[in-house]
């Protein structure tokens, strides 16, 4: 071979490295193309140098190298090229967002599952011409027990033992004293019912707190009996729990009722089998009621011989606790956000 063949075949290899620049796409691709061009027919024209004259090795060896770079720099700068081509694609690909901008709004939170129970049994009863009225926490003596025909030495004030105000009054130990409030302030007939939180001093476990909830119920017209009480209650849990449920009915002393009745649920923890949280009966008191005591429609203003009235105590956070499998009360005062009910789905806490 002599030079002018070299610089022939040099100019070829040159050719080959523009034509594998214009067809390799991606930088891999000519990385990839650049390596077969140095190893192969460059490697290959450089160990033709031995076939030269002395005094043209020189000369045939600058040739060489000038092709060699020529070459790789056709190569970097095509891979440059590639590099702010792929630049430009991101801006513009970018080039509606806006760094400085909030994120969206993810859906984080709930309402709390003691909320979520409160509104159903709001929407039930409104539908069935009750109002919903509220009443003060911080109570008197007089409607928290007096009122509700329960004197001062009478020993139902023992279970129901509270954390009284430096002023003698108290923090309410459930909602019947709205009762008498509601009474007093609209007079029969009525139909109310009054959701809110109760205190008790009670020691704390699985199903007792010192704060809870409580929905009171109260309907007095003519002729009210112990069916419409009934069927109040049983309509109730069927519309909170969406089916049937199991309950029984038995006695159950309240002062301000006469008769007085508990109604009780199957505990839904267990499925009746006995737990913890039913205290191992199977059954959770959820629903104690009965007709209203003459003795607590005089002291709302109304005639027991002309009214009849039933009312209910509904446990509010036992309902809750029951309706999303809540096993222990504490995780719904706790602060713990895993006790939230997940919104999108309505279900269970991810506490135990
Ligand atoms: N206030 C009662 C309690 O907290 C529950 C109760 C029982 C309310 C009977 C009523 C009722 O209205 O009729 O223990």
């Amino acid at each position: 071979m002599n030079l002018t063949e070299l610089n022939e075949l040099l100019r070829t290899i040159e050719r080959q490295a523009e034509a594998a620049v214009r067809d390799a796409g991606t930088a891999d691709g000519l990385r990839a193309a650049e390596s077969r061009l140095v190893k192969g027919p460059l490697a290959d024209v450089l160990k033709s140098i031995k076939a030269f004259a002395p005094d043209q090795r020189g000369a045939a060896g600058q040739a060489i190298n000038t092709a060699k770079n020529a070459v790789k720099d056709r190569f970097q700068a095509a891979l440059g090229a590639l590099r702010d081509a792929d630049v430009a694609g991101e801006r513009k690909k970018t080039a509606g967002f806006d760094p400085t901008l909030p994120p969206p709004l993810s859906r984080c939170g709930s309402l709390h599952p003691v909320t979520i129970v409160q509104r159903e049994v709001e929407r039930l009863f409104t539908g069935l011409g009750f109002a919903v009225v509220g009443g003060p926490e911080m109570e008197t003596d007089y409607y928290n027990f007096e009122a509700l025909n329960i004197p001062e030495m009478h020993p139902a004030r023992d279970t129901q033992d509270t954390f009284w105000l430096t002023n003698g009054w108290l923090l309410r130990t459930h909602t019947s004293p709205c009762q008498v409030r509601a009474m007093k302030k609209w007079g029969p007939p009525l139909r109310v019912i009054a959701p809110g939180r109760c205190f008790r001093y009670e020691a704390v476990d699985a199903s007792h707190d010192n704060t809870f909830f409580q929905v009171e119920g109260l309907l007095i017209d003519k002729h009210i009996s112990i069916a419409h009480l009934i069927a109040f209650m049983k309509l109730l849990l069927r519309e909170v729990f969406h089916r049937e449920v199991k309950v029984r009915l038995r006695p159950g002393y309240f002062p301000f009722v006469e008769p007085g009745f508990e109604m009780d649920m199957s505990c839904e923890i267990c499925d009746g089998a006995g737990c913890a949280t039913c205290r191992k009966s199977g059954w959770i008191e959820i629903l104690p009621c009965g007709m209203v005591h003459p003795n607590v429609l005089r002291h709302g203003n109304i005639d027991p011989g002309e009214y009849t009235g039933f009312a209910f105590g509904l446990g509010l956070t036992r309902l809750a606790m029951m309706k999303f499998g809540i096993a222990d009360i504490r995780t719904l005062n706790g602060g713990d956000i895993r006790g939230l009910v997940n919104p999108e789905t309505l279900s269970g806490p991810a506490l135990a």
